[in-house]
């Protein structure tokens, strides 16, 4: 199995890693199979992704995943977050190995998470 140039890159130097304190929504999911464990947190104003963060559990092709999607959601509304897919970012990575796939969902849902936690906050208020 080899990862490109570029997962490797990203993985090297992660983007958005850490915490947001009061996040407007926080997503948690593991996956099954190998364990690993993702928490994406998103600041929220007016229905537009301010800021983004996440912390991984995970293997490379987890962390260069969430790096990427935590970028591509930035300054997009909750709506088009949403639509951000899996494949979109593998392809923006250029590629994972076919065995790696499944990493790149855990990105996709801890997002898909993260918003449906916004989602049930804002109802409550
Ligand atoms: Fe678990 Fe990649 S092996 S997310």
């Amino acid at each position: 199995m080899m990862y490109n140039e570029k997962v490797i890159e990203v993985f090297s130097n992660p983007k958005n890693v850490g915490v947001i304190e009061n996040a407007d929504g926080v997503g948690t999911v593991g996956n099954a199979t190998c364990g690993d464990i993702m928490k994406i947190y998103l600041k929220i104003d007016n229905g537009v992704i301010t800021d983004a963060k996440f912390q991984t559990f995970g293997c490379a092709a987890a962390i260069a995943t969430s790096s990427t999607a935590t970028e591509m959601i930035k300054g997009k509304t909750v709506e088009e977050a949403e639509k951000l897919t899996n494949a979109a970012v593998v392809e923006s990575l250029g590629g994972l190995p076919a065995q790696k796939m499944h990493c790149s969902v855990l990105a996709e849902e801890a997002i898909a998470e993260a918003i449906k936690d916004y989602r049930s906050r804002q109802a409550k208020k």
